[in-house]
């Protein structure tokens, strides 16, 4: 069981603001004090660019840079290290998978299969990738619970369908995918499987060569690390033949007038001075949520969710965006009240101390498959307790008396 007490005590932010329900996760996480420290000593300490220089601290911060890349390796345990390019966060990662993988892979008439509840960094890179080169973007339909069936699957997956992106879990219906069995279906069909992590990584033990999947991508702001910083997996023999989308310092191994030889990868995907600092920081704090261990978050998170989906209905007018089962979540419900505007809800709460967010989430397709307006969602971490969840649900009964 998690001690939640001593877990808050490691967050600096809940010292600043003891009242804060903080119930915007699936936003970002906090940072404990060992992530904050990392940043600050590197500066204080280690700062020099990496792989440009042969005096002691460029090298001493160019192997605190490639450890980092080695924790992030053995976190996802991928088979190298070098199937890791560090990225400003998921978003950049499937940009880059779009511009480097996917534009010299499509060609006219080719088909690309995205679910209907992607984030719009996993939706807008394909629909201009598509646009670009002609291929044909496909939604999947989810079902109540936010599952893509097999059966969903099968019927979409064509001999044209190259790339099917998918989040693993989605940041409004919480639901974690099952991704082992899609990446099986995917690959029977002959296309590669596209991997958005940015909601699932924070919550669950990843092992990209058991689930198989082509490319995975994820942020280190949503699992305790600072902004700016994540991370994109790719199987190396696919990374071997994809060419640079960006170019500049650190990603050559020679240039002249006429001839450019690249480096080896992962460096050439990663042109330009790298965020050592935040890279240190993820490292930290994949060694934080290691030392308490995924399977103990998980299991509260589970605790959370079964706690809030009982709870919820108590309040009149609440209908879920989502039926799954709080096994079958990350640790996220989205919700709206009937007759009342989710920003109208998440302005009272805000006065009350509780930060969630209101809106689209970024998800405006599956707000339109669904057929739904603005949701409220609630997404709790490791530090959040039940007694945020009974504050939150006592401040909804009053807004909604308020509003209603
Ligand atoms: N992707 C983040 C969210 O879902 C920002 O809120």
């Amino acid at each position: 069981m998690l001690n939640v007490q001593n877990i808050k005590n490691d967050f600096p932010i809940f010292k600043h603001y003891p009242e804060l329900v903080y119930l915007d996760n699936a936003a970002t996480s906090h940072k404990p004090q060992v992530v904050i420290d990392a940043l600050v000593d590197f500066y204080a300490r280690q700062n020099a660019n990496v792989h440009r220089g042969v005096y002691e601290l460029s090298e001493l911060a160019s192997q605190a840079y490639d450890l980092a890349r080695q924790k992030v390796a053995d976190f996802l345990v991928a088979r190298s290290n070098k199937e890791i390019i560090f990225t400003k966060g998921t978003t950049e990662a499937l940009n880059l998978i779009a511009q480097a993988y996917a534009q010299s892979n499509l060609s006219r008439g080719d088909e690309v299969l995205v679910a209907d509840f992607e984030h719009h960094s996993n939706f807008l890179p394909w629909q201009a990738v598509c646009q670009k080169t002609g291929a044909v973007l496909k939604l999947l339909q989810s079902n109540e619970l936010g599952l893509i069936t097999d059966e969903e699957l099968q019927s979409k997956l064509t001999t044209k369908t190259k790339i099917v992106a998918l989040a693993h879990a989605s940041n409004v219906l919480g639901t974690i995918n099952d991704l082992k069995k899609i990446a099986k279906t995917v690959h029977q069909s002959g296309a590669v499987l596209v991997v958005d992590g940015a909601q699932a990584i924070p919550h669950l033990s990843v092992n990209v060569q058991d689930l198989d999947c082509d490319f995975y991508a994820f942020s280190g702001h949503k699992m305790l690390a600072p902004m700016g910083i994540g991370a994109l997996y790719v199987k190396e023999e696919i990374l071997s033949e994809m060419q640079p989308y960006q170019l500049g310092g650190g990603m050559i191994e020679s240039v002249a007038l006429q001839e450019t030889i690249w480096a080896n990868y992962p460096e050439k995907f990663e042109a330009g001075t790298p965020n050592v600092a935040g890279a240190l920081a993820l490292a930290t704090a994949i060694d934080y949520l290691k030392q308490i261990s995924l399977e103990s978050i998980r299991k509260h998170e589970i605790k959370l969710s079964q706690y809030l989906l009982a709870t919820l209905k108590s309040i009149g007018k609440v209908k879920l965006l989502g039926e799954a089962p709080a096994e079958m979540r990350t640790g996220l419900v989205s919700f709206m009240v009937e007759g009342i505007h989710a920003h109208d809800l998440s302005d009272y709460l805000a006065k009350n101390n509780l930060a969630l967010r209101a809106g689209f989430h970024c998800a405006m397709p599956l707000h339109q498959s669904r057929q739904c307006g603005a949701t409220l969602r609630a997404s709790y971490y490791l530090y959040n307790t039940q007694e945020d969840l009974e504050i939150l649900l006592a401040n909804l009964a009053k807004a909604v008396s308020y509003y209603g």
